[in-house]
């Protein structure tokens, strides 16, 4: 009989949104004509750009030919589009990154995820202490989970494990620096799940103590393109000293709406690294490199066109109108929800607005109410760890139409 990885047994028994999907249809089976309006999961509903179906049309043709027929292609990506990436992404900001220091990948969960096939496992004096937000997107705690890296009681202990950083009104979302020494940071902005920006000054104080204390820093910027603040950084490599301690991780899932095209990015620089068991310095880009190449087998060539479309003069104006079409769905919630009283974050310079359940109600209790009265669904924000608890996120990802009617029906038949 196979024995098993039992660090799966200690995960919570399933992944949020799965959790939520469950309960809106055992909703729906019970209230079959209720016409439920999903505000939840942070999935695009808006056609991909124009000049990405074109390219990828055009890719398809050339599989259908000889001479432009397409079989394995490099497991880090086309040159092709990690040079575009470069340029409009990197060198456009001042950012040094070279196109070998870019893995194009099939999303940046799976990345953010596999990212600690490098690292050294938890459960053992080499395990890592890893620091992350509160509330978290909750791929990074359960992936940790998933490789060992908790300690007794689910947080840090001798052989490494979770320590959290409160994501608070209080403290403006601007998570504290670690109180001891960590080795491994994740950090989210825009944020997911509050809709927060960290100002320069908060990722320089980041850069800082990741050089310092010999710490990684992973930066997932999946939500970078809703910035609308020309002050914030859109790439942690804008802060000095960011190739030498940081990994970052882009997608074009909520720029271009590729949730369902699949196409991603992750930058190692050549300048970070991690300590072997014997006490040597190796560069993370080596590891990860071959990772990849053993692990994976590339994105498709289609899909890698449809992807490079994104960096043309029309897909950039596309891609904008898109990104603005969802901040408008934002900024609408805001609005509404601000009227009828409650107290709301983010949802500025990213696609998620973070509200405050009313009269000190629980996140679920919000969400069961939100879901039995208005039919709305969003995510509780205790589904993304302690300090959500109280606080309900609201995503701007729909059509208009159905953000309208969600917002009228909860301004109608719930708060006033
Ligand atoms: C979310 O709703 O938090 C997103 O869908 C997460 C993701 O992109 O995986």
């Amino acid at each position: 009989m196979p024995t098993i990885n039992d660090n799966f047994l200690k995960l919570k028994a399933g992944y949020l949104f799965p959790e939520i999907a469950r309960r809106v249809a055992a909703f729906q089976a019970e209230n079959p004509d209720a016409k439920i309006i999903k505000l939840g999961i942070g999935d695009v509903t808006e056609p991909l750009p124009e000049a990405c179906i074109i390219a990828m049309h055009k890719a398809v043709d050339d599989q259908s030919k000889r001479g432009t027929f397409h079989g394995y292609g490099p497991e880090q990506g086309y040159a092709w589009l990690r040079e575009k990436i470069v340029e409009h992404d990197y060198a456009a900001r001042g950012c040094d990154i070279a196109a070998d220091e870019i893995f194009v990948s099939d999303g940046s969960k799976c990345d953010t995820g596999n990212i600690l096939d490098i690292l050294a496992p938890g459960g053992g004096p080499r395990g890592n202490i890893i620091a992350v937000c509160d509330p978290v997107y909750p791929v990074y705690v359960d992936t940790n989970v998933m490789r060992g890296n908790t300690g007794p009681a689910g947080d840090a202990g001798e052989y490494g494990g979770l320590v959290y950083l409160p994501m608070t009104a209080e403290n403006g979302f601007n998570p504290p620096l670690p109180e001891g020494k960590v080795d491994v940071i994740y950090l989210c902005f825009p944020n997911n799940p509050t809709g927060a920006v960290a100002p320069k000054a908060v990722l320089e104080a980041y850069v800082q103590y990741a050089l310092k204390h010999d710490a990684l820093i992973l930066f997932d910027a999946a939500y970078e393109a809703f910035i609308t603040d020309p002050r914030i950084p859109h790439s942690i490599y804008e802060i000095d000293g960011a190739k030498e301690c940081a990994i970052e991780f882009r997608s074009f899932s909520k720029n271009a709406g590729f949730t369902g095209t699949r196409c991603a990015f992750t930058v190692v620089p050549k300048g970070v690294t991690g300590l072997s068991g014997s006490g040597e310095r190796v560069g993370l880009h080596r590891l990860w490199n071959r990772r990849q190449t053993t692990k994976f087998n590339g994105v498709s060539y289609i899909v890698q066109r449809g992807a490079e479309a994104v960096y043309s003069e029309a897909g950039g104006e596309q891609v904008r109108d898109l990104v603005d079409f969802y901040l408008a769905n934002a900024r609408l919630i805001t609005k509404a929800l601000t009227e009828a009283g409650m107290e709301v974050f983010g949802g500025v310079n990213a696609p998620y607005v973070w509200v405050k359940a009313p009269d000190g109600g629980t996140s679920w209790e919000f969400f069961d109410l939100l879901l039995r009265e208005a039919h709305v669904v969003g995510t509780p924000g205790s589904g993304f760890g302690a300090a959500g608890e109280g606080y309900f996120r609201i995503s701007a990802f729909n059509s208009r139409d159905a953000v309208q009617r969600a917002m009228e029906r909860i301004g109608d038949q719930l708060l006033t």
